[in-house]
């Protein structure tokens, strides 16, 4: 192999433009946006460097090829013709995944045995086996992907989602995933020497990814990767994407991040999870009720992912919580604000219209992030 492959990185809908982003700024090329993926080119220490620092990627997998397939025969064909040997060794385990949507091909399983058996056939001849591969060795997830009759075909180099950072140890009944969390905050002007505050912080996800971020952090840092021990991406330069995130972070970058909780268990989960993530002492975890707010300082970043009030018997209760929070900031016009909620009417409750407001999946929840900018003060 050249040592020059075509990754893609996964988004959730509506955060590949952010993903996007961020590929450009780990300097890969040949960026294309499309629904749900960010598709780049990159070397070996590409697939590292992507998997340690993609804050808001849901996985990085790597492409073997793409082609249209409308029959069993098609898919199997093609599947066969790829180089599969290039990236895999000869005891490789391979699971193969998949999913169809508006496809002729649309079993699922029989797509995943037809690739499977494309595969096997191809390295057993390649490496000049009879009867089957061993497979006991390093894991290649295997995803046949089809969309309206194409056919993609990627091996997964992260393992665990990329939202799986490795600090959170507890959390709360409805986290955030810390992919969202990370996006949430790169959707503002916050820069670390900003006052920022997480009024409903739950498991503190995001002041945790706020501070990652503020000190330049790579998200992967306490993790592994799938592809750590594939042959393609020696372990040399696996080093060497973690040295460069260990010369790049700013552990003297001073922060004034605070999280806060109506709920004293949270605060103490919170404090875990930080230690966890190697921030022990850097972020303010307070037990405070949102009518309690009183920022004390000015142009500051307030981002909070409140209750929704979907349960039953919530409604009241988070209506009261958005409009104290509205009253409160109202007081504090140099502080910009975001929220992330599913509950329709937030603007007329917290008494203002957002400057900006953008469609956003929590997970299956659609919601909106409702942003108001702050009048900086001087
Ligand atoms: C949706 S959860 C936040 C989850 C968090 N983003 C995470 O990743 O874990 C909402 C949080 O708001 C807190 N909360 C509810 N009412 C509150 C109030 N009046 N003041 C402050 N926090 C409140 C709850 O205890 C809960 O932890």
């Amino acid at each position: 192999m050249s040592g020059r492959y075509t990754l893609i990185a996964t988004a959730a809908a509506g955060l590949e433009s952010l993903v996007a982003k961020e590929v450009k700024q780990l300097g890969f090329d040949e960026v294309t946006v499309e629904n749900g993926r960010v598709i780049y080119k990159a070397d070996a220490l590409g697939i590292a460097r992507s998997n340690l620092w993609l804050r808001t990627a849901d996985r990085v997998k790597l492409l073997v090829g793409e082609f249209e397939a409308k029959t069993f025969d098609e898919l199997f064909e093609q599947t066969k013709a790829l180089p599969w040997e290039a990236y895999v060794p000869e005891n490789g385990a391979l699971p193969v995944v998949g999913k169809s949507v508006k496809s002729q091909l649309y079993s699922v399983p029989d797509c995943q045995s037809i690739v499977k058996k494309a595969i096997v056939d191809r390295m057993t001849k390649k490496h000049g086996l009879t009867g089957r591969l061993p497979e006991n060795g390093v894991m290649y997830r295997v995803e046949v992907a089809l969309l309206k009759d194409k056919a993609t075909l990627t091996i997964d180099t992260s393992g665990e989602g990329l939202h799986r950072r490795g600090y959170r140890v507890e959390q709360n009944e409805a986290p955030l995933k810390e992919t969202l969390a990370a996006a949430l905050i790169e959707l503002t002007n916050w820069r670390p020497n900003d006052p920022f505050i997480d009024p409903f912080t739950g498991s503190g996800t995001i002041p945790i990814e706020a501070a990652l971020i503020g000190q330049n952090i790579a998200p992967g840092f306490n993790r592994e990767f799938a592809s750590e021990d594939w042959d393609i991406v020696p372990r040399k330069l696996w080093d060497e994407a973690l040295t460069e995130a260990e010369d790049v972070a700013k552990y003297d970058q001073p922060l004034d991040i605070s999280g806060y909780d109506i709920d004293h268990r949270m605060i103490e989960i919170s404090k875990t999870n930080a230690m966890e993530a190697g921030l022990a002492d850097l972020i303010n975890w307070k037990q405070m009720q949102v009518r309690d707010l009183n920022p004390t300082v000015p142009n500051g970043y307030m981002i909070g992912n409140p209750p929704y009030g979907e349960r039953l018997g919530e409604r009241k209760e988070v209506e009261n919580i958005y409009r104290d929070l509205g009253n409160i900031m109202n007081e504090h016009p140099s502080w910009s604000v975001y929220i992330i909620t599913s509950y329709q009417d937030f603007e007329k409750v917290y008494g203002r219209k957002a400057t900006k407001k953008r469609k956003l999946y929590n997970g299956y929840i659609r919601t909106d992030y409702y942003q108001y900018f702050g009048k900086r003060q001087k």
